[in-house]
């Protein structure tokens, strides 16, 4: 046990990793939607996840988050201890509680409930009041209460939403509904935050605040973001390295100026662009 405990902890200097993906595969019937993928994601880094329509982006954090079973491969979170974490098989709410938390492409919010309310549910899996302290609204559920709603105002301040705190959610804007959701994913106190694509929809000064946001919680919150973005001027000044897809497979990684630079990625990304 203790063997294994020592073998499993990261020990050595350096970037402390969060999250490592080895050989990941995912099939869809006669569909490689994911060949054989490994990906790295060291403690405060933000790294980005780009590609082609339909390159498997998506897919991977259905993979990374429990939502999609891996065909092959293993995805390993490492906790604060620096302890190393198997995700293969668990269920989508255990590894929220693991410390994963995500948005979505299609962004999924409760359309009626208010802002507020819908930050509040992301704490769900931090709150202990079980169905007792629900019905009884003993003084622990009370304070948890409160606790939650404060702590979920500080949230909509964060992304800049406090003055909208009670409004249905459905008449936000799509910018606003896309920071909301982040506030939503924060609420689950990560250590490994995934978007995706947060920018789909928002107007240049919306992007411009996105990334200042991102940012903030990197610096701030010491959170580890990887980012799936087809807006490129985003993913070159916010990323520190970059990961190319391409049908599934990983054709480069490195730098924004690596990247950018090597002759794969123009051909099979970048170059999509002067095609079109
Ligand atoms: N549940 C599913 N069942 C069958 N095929 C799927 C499923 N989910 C994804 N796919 C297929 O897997 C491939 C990768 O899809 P994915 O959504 O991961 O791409 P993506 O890189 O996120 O693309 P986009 O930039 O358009 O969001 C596509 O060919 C898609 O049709
Ligand atoms: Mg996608």
């Amino acid at each position: 046990m203790n063997n294994l405990a020592k073998h499993d902890a990261q020990t050595t200097a350096g970037p402390r990793q969060v999250l490592v993906v080895e050989g990941l595969s995912r099939d869809f019937g006669g569909l490689r939607a994911l060949n054989d993928l490994d990906v790295t994601i060291n403690e405060g880094e933000i790294v980005a996840l780009i590609g082609p329509n339909g390159a498997g982006k998506t897919t991977f954090f259905n993979c990374v988050t429990g939502i999609y079973t891996p065909t092959e491969g293993q995805i390993f979170l490492y906790d604060a201890n620096g302890k190393k974490q198997l995700l293969n098989g668990k269920k989508p709410h255990i590894i929220t509680s693991m410390g994963m938390a995500r948005t979505f492409q299609n962004i999924r919010l409760f359309g009626d409930m208010t802002v507020l309310e819908n930050v509040m549910i992301g704490r769900h899996c931090r709150t202990h009041a079980g169905i007792w302290g629900a019905l009884t609204r003993n003084a622990r559920t009370r304070r948890e209460e409160q606790d939650t709603i404060d702590r979920s105002y500080a949230l909509l301040e964060t992304v800049n939403l406090a003055h909208l705190w009670n409004e249905s959610a459905r008449n936000l804007s799509y910018g606003a509904q896309r920071r909301l959701e982040i506030a939503r994913a924060l609420a689950t106190e990560p250590r490994m935050l995934l978007l995706d694509e947060p920018a789909a929809g928002m107007n240049p000064h919306e992007t411009q605040e996105l990334e200042a946001l991102v940012r903030d919680l990197r610096s701030r919150l010491k959170l580890s973001i990887l980012l799936i973005e087809h807006d490129m001027g985003m993913v070159m000044s916010l990323s520190d390295r970059i990961y190319v897809m391409e049908y599934g497979s990983r054709i480069a990684y490195g730098t924004p100026e690596e990247v950018r630079s090597n002759p794969r990625v123009i051909q099979a990304y970048l170059g999509e662009s002067d095609d079109a």
